[in-house]
């Protein structure tokens, strides 16, 4: 495959994205793809500090808007500094959130609407990925997985949550070209295999990771 492909995962916390993310690039590696692995907020050194600014539980007083500006701008930078190059050398860029992640956090969970998408569309000037993948997971489950006191945005309560949940549903409905929906609630290895057979799907260049052994 000459072309880079760009790969996002999304979904509510503790829905085993990185799990899934990282089985993914270790397949990928074995077959001999030139995979990238990446996150945000953060995937680079400015990105990680405004990561840090974002998740710090003492920041409580962060406004909305302050909040949903510094996704972007740490996108931004993840877009200009590393995916947008890497795609460019033709490689395959996974990234552990991307976009989707404001839209149903800061458009549907602090009901910032629009202007999310927006202001999200000036920072990474139109760059989407060529598939997305949503772990689809009841967040009062996702959120028993994991230490819910772990970060300002993991600790909000229930019903935000499920608001957001029900953001990343909506999106997968208006793009049911790139949104894969996978349900969480499965084996990991089950999960893992879906993710591989619709890529196989995507391009048949992709036919070599059935084939790698984990
Ligand atoms: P992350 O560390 O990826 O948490 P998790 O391991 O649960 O995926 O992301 C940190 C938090 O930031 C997570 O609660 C989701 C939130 N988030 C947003 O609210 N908006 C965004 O644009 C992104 C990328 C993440």
């Amino acid at each position: 495959m000459s072309k880079g492909w760009f790969i996002s995962f999304e979904g509510p916390d503790g829905s085993g994205k990185s799990t899934q993310i990282s089985l993914l690039a270790e397949k990928m590696k074995l077959a001999g793809f030139p995979v990238y692995q990446t996150r945000e907020p953060g995937g680079t050194l400015i990105g990680e500090k405004i990561r840090s600014l974002i998740l710090d539980p003492a920041n409580h007083e962060m406004a909305a808007v302050t909040e949903a500006l510094l996704y972007a701008a740490a996108r931004a930078q993840h877009a200009e500094e590393v995916i947008k190059p890497l795609l460019s050398a033709g490689r395959i860029v996974l990234s552990d959130r991307y976009m989707d992640s404001s839209l149903a956090y800061q458009g549907v969970g602090r009901r910032l609407g629009d202007a999310v998408r927006q202001v999200n569309e000036i920072a990474v000037g139109g760059l989407q990925p060529n598939r997305t993948f949503l772990l689809a997971l009841d967040p009062a489950v996702g959120l028993n997985r994991i230490d819910r006191a772990h970060d300002r945005l993991e600790a909000e309560a229930i019903d935000y949550h499920r608001m957001v949940y029900q953001g990343f549903l909506d999106l997968a409905q208006q793009h049911p070209d790139r949104i894969r929906v996978i349900r969480a609630d499965q084996p990991s290895d089950q999960i893992h295999a879906e993710i591989i057979a619709d890529l196989i799907d995507l391009d048949p260049g992709f036919e070599k990771l059935a084939e790698a052994i984990r």
